[in-house]
Parts: structure tokens; C-alpha cells; sequence
């Protein structure tokens, strides 16, 4: 017992030392007035990636590769901004400017662009939505503009951001970025700013990804590293997100960090298992070459999957849903919400064990994160793992990072994570 005890100490001491330095966690906020819609997510999700949906429904992509939907009465029709999930159930407050303006921003890694609402939009569109928070560069004594410099984000139901750029002291949590491109929303559809919680999104993915022309701008993270606002051995952010249910109080556990791991969100005894990351196409890219549902392992050659903060569901190859939903007595694939879904009464007894692979590592995805949504049966409920359709990589949306503590180590191009201890 001596040995354990004197490691105990050890261990006390080197906590302690991490306790002190300054952790910059920005705080989570979960947007109460948010309606979870399980089709909306799904169809958000494929035109984010443009994908196209391999499984029966509404939902298909023509020979023009734009996403359509099929009518009640057979008619085609295009997928407008109503059926796609607006808004962000997650934002985190960034101050943008000198004196502070403080936005409400949607972090996700899936993107790489820093966009904001701004005072660029005409009222005209304004007046459709009621007290926007809109950043206005007249007011920052340190914004610069970038002359020349646009942005456009397209999406595919044809509604579309755009707007100018400029540079701006952007402070996220107690770290001042200098210079950070931002850009400003001047037009943007009507239907986004009905988007209500977020004010703009902070794209947290790799700067090959993002949109700004003639020459594409580094991400916050990039400039962090950039300027040395975080160690050279932590160039790195973090990730803990807390519950999806909005009725759930919200304990006020979701942050982000940056350049620090917080090792009090380490599960003692456990430690973070990491594997390298492809960043060629942007994304947060990893192997996850398995699957373990029910202590059967399916094993997945070549598999690749992304971390983004930006999606909600877990999307992965039809393969994986047809095993798991098998598993669960009644559940069903439904054509008219293009997405599995199961009877809500499921006793935990009767949901499978499942677990998804993060290079070596597995997380096992707590049966509490396996309902998303309310069904358009009464009795059913949209399963939180979903089709990834045609594309080529799983994406590990919020239903897989409510599992874990996660680490994006940008400095040694890794993936961190480490299982948290499941829900009571
Ligand atoms: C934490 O931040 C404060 C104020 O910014 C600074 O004075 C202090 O040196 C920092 N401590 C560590 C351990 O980095
Ligand atoms: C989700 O949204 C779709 C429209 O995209 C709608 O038809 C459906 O009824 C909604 N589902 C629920 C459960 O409200
Ligand atoms: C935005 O929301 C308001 C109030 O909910 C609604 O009246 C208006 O039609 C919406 N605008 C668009 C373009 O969806
Ligand atoms: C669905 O729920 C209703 C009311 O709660 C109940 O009467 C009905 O039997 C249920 N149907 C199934 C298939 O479980």
C-alpha cells in the first residue's frame, strides 16, 4: 500500500501544478428556445458536407448535385432554409474589438470561417428579425479594413452569407488574438438571421477550408499559434459539452479551452488516448477503423471519421446503422423522416452496448445520447446515429462529444479524447 500511496502524493503534487496555470475556458451557452428536429439536423448536415443521402426519403441529390425533396403530392421541390435545423444549440461569448463587443458565436470545427452579423447588413433585412446582436467595426478603434477582401458561404438551399473583411482584436476567454481577420456579414438571407441564438460562427477547423478570396485568412487557433498567445507545447484547444436535453439544468460544465488540457476533466485513472489527424481536406480528420455493438466487433477497413463541434448527430456508414438499430426491438428505418428511428419506451436493458473507434481508443456512446429527438410518431423517437450517406468519412457531431473530454492538438496534427464517466 505504501507504493500507492506515495504515488498518490506524486500525483496530488502534479495536479496541483497544473491547477495553477491559467486555463482559458471560454463558457458554453445552450440556447434554451432550441427545437430539436432530428430530419433538420440530418438535412443541415448534408448540405454542410454536400451529401448525398444513400437511404430512402424526401431527400435526394439530382444530376445537378443540388439537394431536392420530393413533395407529399410527388411533385419536386428545392430544400429550403425551413427544412434544415437553424440556429446552434451551443454558443460561446467572444470579444470582438476595441472597446469589447461581446457575440454570441457558434463554435465549430467543421468550418474555418470567423463570420459575424454585422452593422454592413441594410435594414431592410434587419427589420425581419427583432434585437440582433450585430457587430459594428465604426465603434472598434483597433478594426482595420482588409480592402479587397470578400467572403461568401453558399448553401444549398441557395440562400448564402457574404459580406467584407476586416481585422480585429478578437479575445477568446483571456486570450487576445491581434489582427484576426473577421468578416462581416453584409448580405445574408433572410431565413439565417431568423437563426436567432448565434451571432456568427467561429470556424475552428484548418484555413484551407476557408472561404475568403482573393487570399484565404488564418483561423483564430492558427493565430493563437501564430502569435505565441499559447505554449509551443500546447498549441491545442479543448472541448467538454454537456447535455443536449435543454430540460436538463444546465450545470454549467461546457467550455471550450484553449492552449491548456484541464486535467480536472480527465477521469482519474484514465488518460486521454490520442491518434494522428489527416488535416488535408480542412476537417478534424481521424481512423476509426471499428465499431463494438453488443460485444460484437464490425470492423471497418479504411474507415475515417471527423470531429465537428458543428453538427449535432453521430453520422456513420449505413452498414454500422443496420447492425445497431437490429439490436434494438421495434426500432425501424422510416422513409419519411429518411432516418432511423425507435420506440421511445426502450428500456436501457433492451438498448446494445455501442461503442465507435477513435484511431486504437473506443468510446462507448452512453445509451442516454442514443434518442435525439421527438419522432413524427407519437411513440417513436429520431435516433441520434444516423446515415452518413455517400460520403466517404463518418462525422462525429455532438452525439459522439457529449461521451468525451476532447483535445484538437493543431501543433502535433492529434485528436485527444478521454471517455467521461456516463450519465446518471
Ligand atoms: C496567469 O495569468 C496572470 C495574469 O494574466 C499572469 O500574471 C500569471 O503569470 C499567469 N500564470 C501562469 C502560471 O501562467
Ligand atoms: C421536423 O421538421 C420537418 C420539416 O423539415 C417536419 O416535417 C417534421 O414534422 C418535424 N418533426 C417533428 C417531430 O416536429
Ligand atoms: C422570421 O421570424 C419571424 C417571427 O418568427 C417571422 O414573422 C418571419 O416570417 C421570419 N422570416 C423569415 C424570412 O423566415
Ligand atoms: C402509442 O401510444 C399510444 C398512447 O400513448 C398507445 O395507445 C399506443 O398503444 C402506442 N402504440 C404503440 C405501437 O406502442
Amino acid at each position: 500500500m505504501s507504493f500507492s500511496f506515495s504515488s498518490f502524493i506524486h500525483l496530488y503534487l502534479i495536479t496541483t501544478a497544473v491547477a495553477i496555470t491559467n486555463i482559458t475556458r471560454v463558457s458554453v451557452h445552450r440556447n434554451p428556445n432550441y427545437h430539436a428536429n432530428g430530419t433538420k439536423s440530418l438535412v443541415h448536415t448534408y448540405q454542410k458536407y454536400g451529401i448525398t443521402p444513400t437511404m430512402p426519403g424526401p431527400y435526394y441529390r439530382g444530376h445537378d448535385k443540388i439537394l431536392r425533396k420530393r413533395q407529399a403530392d410527388g411533385t419536386m421541390g428545392v430544400v429550403t432554409a425551413d427544412d434544415q435545423q437553424k440556429g446552434s444549440f451551443y454558443t460561446c461569448p467572444v470579444q470582438i474589438g476595441t472597446p469589447p463587443q461581446t457575440l454570441n458565436l457558434n463554435f465549430d470545427t467543421g468550418s474555418s470561417d470567423l463570420w459575424v452579423w454585422s452593422t454592413a447588413i441594410p435594414k431592410s433585412i434587419l427589420d425581419s428579425t427583432s434585437g440582433a446582436t450585430l457587430f459594428d467595426p465604426s465603434k472598434s478603434s483597433t478594426f482595420q479594413d482588409m480592402p479587397g477582401s470578400t467572403w461568401q458561404i453558399r448553401y444549398g438551399d441557395g440562400s448564402s452569407a457574404s459580406g467584407i473583411v476586416g481585422t480585429d482584436a478578437v479575445k477568446i476567454g483571456s486570450i487576445t488574438v491581434e489582427g484576426q481577420a473577421v468578416e462581416l456579414a453584409q448580405e445574408l438571407s433572410p431565413q439565417l438571421l431568423n437563426a436567432s441564438s448565434a451571432n456568427g460562427l467561429l470556424g475552428l477547423g484548418f484555413s484551407t477550408i476557408n472561404n475568403v478570396k482573393p487570399t484565404r485568412v488564418q483561423t483564430p487557433l492558427e493565430n493563437m499559434i501564430l502569435q505565441m498567445d499559447i505554449s509551443p507545447n500546447e498549441e491545442l484547444f479543448t472541448c467538454y459539452l454537456e447535455s443536449y436535453n435543454a430540460n436538463d439544468p444546465d450545470e454549467g460544465r461546457s467550455f471550450y479551452s484553449f492552449g491548456d488540457i484541464d486535467e480536472s476533466s480527465i477521469p482519474s485513472g484514465q488518460e486521454l488516448c490520442y491518434t494522428p489527424i489527416d488535416n488535408s481536406r480542412g476537417y478534424w480528420m481521424f481512423s476509426s477503423p471499428s465499431v463494438i455493438i453488443n460485444d460484437e466487433q464490425f470492423d471497418l477497413p479504411n474507415n475515417h471519421a471527423i470531429a465537428d463541434t458543428g453538427t449535432t448527430l453521430l453520422l456513420v456508414p449505413d452498414e454500422v446503422c443496420n447492425q445497431f438499430y437490429a439490436q434494438i426491438p421495434g426500432s425501424e428505418y422510416s422513409e419519411i423522416q429518411q432516418a432511423w428511428i425507435y420506440p421511445t419506451d426502450t428500456s436501457s436493458d433492451d438498448l446494445p452496448d455501442f461503442s465507435v473507434a477513435v484511431g486504437n481508443c473506443q468510446i462507448a456512446i452512453d445509451k442516454g445520447h442514443f434518442g435525439f429527438a421527438p419522432s413524427v410518431y407519437p411513440n417513436m423517437t429520431f435516433g441520434g446515429i444516423q446515415s452518413q450517406g455517400d460520403q466517404n468519412f463518418g462525422i462525429f457531431g455532438d452525439v459522439f462529444l457529449q461521451n468525451v473530454y476532447a483535445v484538437f492538438d493543431g501543433g502535433k496534427l492529434r485528436f485527444g479524447v478521454v471517455q467521461r464517466p456516463p450519465q446518471s
